[in-house]
């Protein structure tokens, strides 16, 4: 066995959620193509591979048949290709266009966040993804999804339990059936709401899944709508809230690169940017092998399951000049929303979740820094975040 196969034969799923970069790093150099036992999946790294699979559908498909996704969450956008994909983002795209996501999302997002900003600033200090990050991220979707009325600890609970079952690639049972329980919960919360938005349509997003007619194709029964609503609530609650606390951790240990953003708020785009290129929040796009092929020399057999890592395109040094660097200067498109058919649908939504309530949050506390005490620890490869972020702003 060649020593790269012996390291891929080592690499633990602990590992991976620890730190995967000197993972992708190793990777990237000497198996750029590379079965890792561990997770069941063979690890796609550089930049130009990763654009490969997103460029061929047709050879890599997002109908992964073992994908923990479709497991957790049952058939949806992201697990069909083609027409069918198409049919079902009809329903939600308009929604998300950049020029009507700039018409709603302030009006959404800033209240929110200045609620939680006004419950957290007297404190002087605190963790700030429990009490800011998160809930104001799912808060916010929340709200543009038609659920109002559903409680922040609610909706983190569920996209906790979710993504749980939605990256258990090593199927490890206790926590699919913690995911199960939260899928049947939305179930048994949410079928009523379609109910009623049935026969009373309310201009929500939930709203436009039941009743937008696709032009090729049925309108969404209520379960493709729930199945899909749960891969919004996965993805779209938890992700934002992720890329804020990235963002935010990115900044406070960067004291310049926050000193420059502070003095000059247009830079805040880019250092938002910047952050998801770095430190990418969702790690792969999980497609199968439809026909035997090759990337990097490597054969592929039908069937395979591949994991495109954006989060290592988005470190590849044949790509980026330095890029371990965060660099709010930096310029060039990243990966971190993914790429092809499947590039996120909520991107334009995203960028507004972690842009508005990081600005409020740079402008509401001037002496905000990281707690010295209690350093940040992040985890995740597929979904990756501050486990908890303690900063001082008294
Ligand atoms: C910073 C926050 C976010 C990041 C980093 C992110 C990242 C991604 C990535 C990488 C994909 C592609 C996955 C793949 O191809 O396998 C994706 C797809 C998707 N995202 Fe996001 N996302 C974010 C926020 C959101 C939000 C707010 C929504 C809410 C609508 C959303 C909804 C979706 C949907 C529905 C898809 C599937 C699209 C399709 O299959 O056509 N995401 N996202």
């Amino acid at each position: 066995m060649s020593s790269i196969e012996t390291f891929a034969g080592s690499i633990t799923v602990a590992d991976l959620e620890r730190d995967p970069f000197p993972i992708y790093r190793r990777l990237r150099d000497e198996a750029p193509v590379c079965h890792v036992p561990a997770v069941e999946l063979t690890l796609v790294t550089r930049w130009e591979d990763v654009h490969h699979v997103a460029r061929h559908p047709e050879l890599f498909t997002a109908d992964v048949g073992s994908s923990p996704l479709t497991r957790t969450l049952g058939q949806n956008m992201l697990t069909v290709d083609g027409g069918e994909q198409r049919r079902i983002r009809a329903t939600i795209d308009p929604a998300m266009r950049p020029r009507v996501v700039a018409g709603y999302a302030p009006a959404v997002i800033e209240p929110i966040a200045e609620r939680h900003l006004a419950a957290i600033e007297p404190d002087g200090g605190g963790e700030l993804m429990a009490t800011y990050c998160e809930p104001v991220s799912v808060l916010a979707l929340g709200s543009v999804m038609g659920l109002g009325d559903a409680d922040a600890d609610t909706l983190r609970r569920w996209f906790g339990a979710l993504a749980l079952g939605g990256s258990n690639f090593e199927s490890d049972p206790g926590k699919q059936a913690i995911a199960d329980a939260a899928s049947a919960e939305v179930d048994d919360r949410v079928l009523p709401l379609l109910d009623r938005l049935e026969q009373e349509p309310d201009g929500s997003v939930l709203s436009d899944m039941l009743h937008t007619q696709p032009p090729d194709g049925e309108r969404l029964s209520k379960p493709e709508v729930l199945a899909n609503l749960k891969l919004i609530l996965l993805g779209g609650m938890q992700e934002p809230g992720h890329a804020l606390g990235i963002a935010l951790w990115a900044l406070l240990q960067h004291p310049e690169a926050l000193a420059e953003v502070r003095a000059q708020p247009e830079l805040l785009d880019g250092a938002v940017e910047e952050a998801l290129r770095w430190h990418s929040p969702v790690g792969t796009q999980t497609r199968q092998v439809t026909e035997r092929t090759e990337i990097a020399g490597v054969t592929l057999r039908p069937g395979t399951v591949i994991a495109a890592v954006l989060a290592s395109a988005n470190q590849d040094e044949r790509h980026w000049q330095q890029p371990e660097r965060f660099d709010i200067h930096r310029t060039g498109a990243h990966a971190a929303f993914g790429l092809g058919a499947h590039h996120c649908a909520g991107a334009s939504l995203a960028r507004h979740e972690v842009r508005l309530p990081l600005r409020l949050l740079l402008e509401r506390l001037p002496r905000l820094r990281l707690d010295a005490e209690q350093p940040v620890e992040l985890s995740g490869w597929e979904f990756r975040a501050p486990l908890a972020l303690h900063a001082r702003w008294d």
